[in-house]
């Protein structure tokens, strides 16, 4: 049966109260990228960056699914064949809305990572700085998620799935952070027809075959169904 790949960014989470990033969101308005999305703001102040992950990390842990996490649990379950979830949210809520298989290519707020020896492991509620690895000791614990300038993970998986996608969607996000701005382009490479569902045309809004405008918890459920009752009709 058909793979569908599906790419979320923080529009699906605007919801849920999450503020997205280039919107005026509160914890993004008060800071520069630079200074708590770089590797080079968390060595100039590693303070500020654990506050700022901190209270993201609180915020997220408070937040809900709406319906667009739930409708592609939903998806995911009903669709005969695969459905890969690709995010760049670090929020997690995608599986607190039932979903399975999700990649997460940013990393997650859930995760701390050591500096020093790139050991993983469940992130405190608060990290501190200077906190130690558990496995090599060293006073590195950052967190787990992708800042700009580092590579998104998972690159291999994400690209051997599109390479077999027959119906590519995008949901909630600018298109303005490579690489998954450039997955439609790959999706469109192997004929997979492609979908666009967001609030706004995105930087990349002509390049799919597809647009459906809305919020998300309006959008993402209608669609689902759409999806859903052509694989009933074959
Ligand atoms: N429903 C659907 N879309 C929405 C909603 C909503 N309720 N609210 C906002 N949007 C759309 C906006 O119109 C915008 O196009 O979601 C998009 C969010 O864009 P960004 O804030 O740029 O978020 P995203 O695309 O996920 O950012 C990508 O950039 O800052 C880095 O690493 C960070 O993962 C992030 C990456």
């Amino acid at each position: 049966m058909e793979k569908i790949v599906i790419l979320t960014g923080a529009g699906i989470s605007a919801e849920s109260g999450l503020g997205t990033f280039r919107d005026e969101g509160e914890l993004w308005a008060q800071h520069r990228i630079e200074d708590v999305a770089t590797p080079e703001g968390f060595a100039r102040n590693p303070a500020l960056v654990h506050r700022f992950y901190n209270a993201r990390r609180v915020q997220a842990a408070k937040a809900q699914p709406n319906a667009a996490h739930q409708a592609l649990a939903r998806l995911q379950k009903d669709w005969p064949g695969e459905v890969i979830i690709v995010t760049q949210n670090v929020d997690g809520l995608h599986e607190a809305g039932g979903a399975r298989h999700v990649i997460h290519m940013h990393g997650t707020l859930a995760g701390a990572l050591c500096g020093a020896c790139e050991h993983r492991w469940t992130s405190p509620p608060e990290m501190k700085v200077r906190e130690p690895c558990p496995a090599c000791h060293q006073p590195s614990a950052r967190p787990d998620v992708v800042w700009f300038g580092e590579m998104p993970y998972f690159m291999d998986e994400i690209f051997d799935h599109l390479a077999g996608a027959a119906l590519f969607a995008s949901i909630g996000t600018s298109g303005q952070v490579y690489p998954a701005a450039g997955f439609v382009q790959q999706a469109q490479a192997v004929g997979a027809r492609t979908v666009e569902l967001n609030l706004e045309p995105s930087a990349g809004a002509s390049e799919f075959d597809e647009t459906y405008l809305g919020p998300a918890s309006e959008a993402v459920p209608r669609w689902v169904d759409a999806v859903l009752a052509k694989a009933g009709s074959r």
